[in-house]
């Protein structure tokens, strides 16, 4: 196995609606296919030393799919969570949701936190939901909430720095570990819609053509073998960069 492994790993979980449709289904038993690869990837993580997980199963933007699609997605939510929570307590995963938790039907919200609850005490994988989420929402609720605090009196506008901009996004539990070192997008889709921006800043990413319903613990492994390959410079110069610069001298 990889012998560097990211501290932690964000998915965006995408092509359930591709992948029924091309079997000649509707896009909901995409959806359900879907729910059913989140466990075994989910103890996979949690079996490699994994020590976070964030993955993405609604965006902000995802409010504007038809309303039968949206009600399907919510119950596969509540579902997956009443079924998998005490295993989940068993495999000592800790359990947290970031998004605009506010715009859920007060129902699954229920659910939600008696899931978060159940797991607050567990010490393995922290697994995180990324639930009515967008990074602009998170960005611009930050500066919104450190303005309360300055007209309030308790920061000034000259305290803003990046540490404490982290204080304020939703990802503020995580302490060091929100910061993500490895995005895997599924369905061949390349692009970051909106996810983890601030906290991805530096991150890996890995694109792979499988839609979710097709992915694997064996490709999660896959994209840790690649990641592990991966010289991360964070703009500096690399190990492979120091060697003595024989063709310079020259100059
Ligand atoms: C990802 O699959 C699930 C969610 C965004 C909720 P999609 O529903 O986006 O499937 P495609 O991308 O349309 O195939
Ligand atoms: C991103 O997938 C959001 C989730 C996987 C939850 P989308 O399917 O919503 O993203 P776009 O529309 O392809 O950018
Ligand atoms: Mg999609």
């Amino acid at each position: 196995m990889a012998a560097r492994l990211p501290k932690h790993i964000a998915i965006i979980m995408d092509g359930n609606g591709r992948w029924a449709q091309r079997r000649g289904h509707s896009r909901i038993f995409g959806h359900v296919r879907g729910t059913s690869r989140v466990k075994a990837v989910v103890r996979e993580a949690n079996r490699l030393g994994i020590r976070a997980l964030t993955m993405y199963a609604f965006s902000t933007e995802n409010w504007s799919r038809p309303a039968p699609e949206l009600k399907v997605l919510w119950r596969l939510l509540k579902k997956y969570l009443i079924r998998e929570t005490e295993e989940l307590h068993r495999e000592n995963v800790r359990f947290r949701v970031i998004g605009e938790i506010d715009r859920l039907d007060p129902e699954v919200r229920a659910v939600i936190e008696s899931s978060v609850r159940r797991l607050s005490g567990n010490t393995g994988l922290q697994l995180n939901f990324a639930l009515s989420y967008g990074s602009r929402r998170e960005l611009s609720r930050a500066a919104r909430l450190f303005a309360d605090d300055c007209v309030a009196g308790r920061r000034r506008p000259e305290d803003m720095n990046e540490e404490l901009l982290r204080e304020y996004l939703w990802t503020s539990e995580l302490g060091d570990l929100a910061e993500v070192d490895l995005v895997i997008r599924t369905s061949g889709e390349r692009r970051v819609s909106n996810f983890l921006l601030w906290q991805a800043a530096y991150a890996e990413f890995f694109f792979t053509e499988l839609c979710w319903p097709d992915f694997e613990p064996k490709h999660l492994r896959e994209a840790l073998e690649d990641y592990s390959r991966r010289e991360r410079r964070f703009g500096g110069v690399g190990p492979k960069s120091l060697a003595p610069p024989e063709k310079f001298a020259k100059l």
